[in-house]
C-alpha cells in the first residue's frame, strides 16, 4: 500500500466549515435539524460535491444519500459515511465530518486513481439525531431492514409533522430502494463526543462496542388547580410528579452503577402559569448502558419508579416509546482493520466503546461494520463548543481511507 497516500485535509476542512454555514445560528451553534430547510440545503450541497466527482448518486426512500463508486469486480460494496443531521444548537462535527471524510476519501482515490477491487460506496444517513422525529437512526434503521418504509414514514416529530410528509416536501423521498445494496461492510469515522481519547492524549479510537439506548415519553396527567388556595395534601401535581421522576433517574444510575445512564432531556408542564398547579407534565427519558441485560433491568427499574410516583401523587402516567436499540459489540472485522490501518500510520490506538449511538450500531445487523473515533476536546459533543484539532480530523480521515482500502482488497 502506498505510504504516501494521504487525504487532501484543507480540502476537508473547508469543506467542514462550509456545510457549517447551513443552520448556522447566532452564537456559533448550528440546528440543522433531520428534513428541515437547513438539512435539505447540506444535502443539495453534498449531492452537488459527489455528482462533481462524476460518481452515481442514489437517493433511497427513506432520504439515504448514496454515492457510488464501482470497483475492479462486481461485488458487494464497502459503505462508508455518517449523518448531516444535527441536534439543536449543536457543534460541526457530529455526523458531518464522517460524510466529508469519507467523501473526501474517495476524492482522493480517484484523484490518484486508484481503483479498489470492491466498489465504493459513501452514505449520508437520513435523520440520525432523533431529535425532531424520535426513533434515532431512522435511515439506518430502514436501510438494515429493523424498521419498515412505513412505520419510518408514520413517525411523527414534536412539531406534528411526519416523516413522510417532510422527506417529500423537502424532495428527498427518493425512488431507491432503502437497502438495495447489500455492504460487505459498513465504516463510520466520528468525533469521540466524550474524554477518553482526549484525556489519555491518544489521537485514534477503535471502536469495539456501542451502548443500547432506550428512550420513553412519559405524560403525567395531574389536577391542575390554584396555587394559592389548593391545599398542599390531596394536590395532583403533575409538575412535581416529573420532578420525582427526574430525581428518581439519578438514584437509578446510583444503584445500578457502572456505565448507566440517565437523562431527562425535554420537560413541559401545562398550563404553564406562576399560579397554577401544572395539571399535565410530559417529559423524555433517555437510558443508555453497553450492557443489554443491565439496561432492561433500567427499564424495568424506571417502570417501577413511575408507578411508584403516580400512586404516591394521585397521578396517571403514561408511557410511549420513542426508540429502543441494542447494545451491540462489533464483528472484530471492522475494528481488525481500523487498528491495522492506525499502525500502518504510526498512530496509536485504543480499543473502546461508545456512548454516544450510531448508525454503525445498526448496520451492524445486516453485515460487519465498525467505527473510527478521534478526539474530542474536553469530551464536549452535542453543543456549540464541540471542537477537534485540524491534524485530529486529518489523521481520522487517513485511518478511514487506510481502513477502506483495507477491507475493499
Ligand atoms: C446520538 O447522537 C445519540 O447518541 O443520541
Ligand atoms: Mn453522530
Ligand atoms: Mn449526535
Amino acid at each position: 500500500m502506498n505510504r504516501e497516500l494521504g487525504v487532501n485535509s484543507s480540502r476537508l476542512l473547508a469543506r467542514l466549515d462550509e456545510l457549517a454555514q447551513f443552520g448556522a445560528m447566532q452564537g456559533g451553534g448550528i440546528t440543522r435539524l433531520a428534513l428541515s430547510d437547513a438539512d435539505r440545503d447540506a444535502r443539495d450541497r453534498f449531492v452537488s460535491w459527489l455528482e462533481a466527482l462524476g460518481l452515481a448518486v442514489y437517493v433511497d426512500a427513506i432520504g439515504n444519500i448514496l454515492g457510488f463508486r464501482p470497483g475492479g469486480e462486481d461485488l458487494a460494496p464497502v459503505l462508508f459515511g455518517s449523518h448531516l443531521d444535527t441536534v439543536r444548537d449543536a457543534g460541526r462535527f457530529d455526523g458531518a465530518y464522517g460524510v466529508l471524510a469519507a467523501l473526501e476519501v474517495l476524492e482522493t482515490l480517484i484523484e490518484v486513481g486508484l481503483e479498489t477491487r470492491r466498489p465504493l460506496a459513501v452514505v449520508a444517513f437520513t435523520n440520525e439525531e432523533g431529535v425532531r422525529f424520535p426513533t434515532d437512526m431512522l435511515g439506518s434503521n430502514v436501510y438494515s431492514g429493523a424498521l419498515s418504509l412505513e412505520e419510518a414514514y408514520a413517525v411523527p416529530g414534536f412539531d406534528g409533522l411526519t416523516v413522510g410528509d417532510e422527506l417529500r416536501r423537502i424532495g428527498y423521498a427518493g425512488e431507491f430502494p432503502p437497502g438495495a445494496l447489500k455492504p460487505y461492510a459498513y465504516v463510520e469515522l466520528h468525533i469521540e463526543q466524550g474524554p477518553i481519547l482526549d484525556r489519555s492524549s491518544i489521537p485514534i479510537g477503535v471502536v469495539e462496542t456501542v451502548t443500547g439506548i432506550s428512550w420513553k415519553e412519559l405524560t403525567i396527567c395531574g389536577a391542575a388547580n390554584h396555587a394559592g388556595t389548593t391545599p398542599m395534601d390531596g394536590r395532583r401535581d403533575a409538575g412535581l410528579a416529573a420532578a420525582r421522576i427526574i430525581t428518581g433517574l439519578r438514584q437509578l444510575t446510583l444503584d445500578l452503577g457502572g456505565d448507566q445512564r440517565a437523562t431527562c432531556g425535554m420537560l413541559s408542564l401545562e398550563p404553564g402559569a406562576v399560579n397554577v398547579i401544572p395539571g399535565r407534565a410530559v417529559l423524555t427519558v433517555d437510558l443508555r448502558n453497553g450492557d443489554e441485560s443491565t439496561l432492561e433491568e433500567a427499564e424495568r427499574r424506571l417502570a417501577g419508579l413511575v408507578a411508584e410516583v403516580a400512586q404516591q401523587e394521585g397521578v396517571t402516567i403514561t408511557a410511549r416509546k420513542l426508540a429502543r436499540v441494542r447494545a451491540v459489540a462489533f464483528n472484530p472485522m471492522v475494528p481488525a482493520a481500523v487498528e491495522a490501518a492506525a499502525a500502518d500510520l504510526h498512530l496509536a490506538s485504543l480499543r473502546m466503546g461508545s456512548g454516544a449511538g450510531h448508525d454503525a450500531q445498526v448496520m451492524a445487523g445486516l453485515c460487519p461494520a465498525g467505527m473510527v473515533f478521534i478526539p474530542s476536546r474536553d469530551g464536549i459533543s452535542h453543543s456549540p463548543h464541540e471542537y477537534s484539532s485540524p491534524e485530529a480530523l486529518a489523521a481520522g480521515a487517513n485511518v478511514l481511507l487506510r481502513t477502506v482500502m483495507k477491507l475493499a482488497e
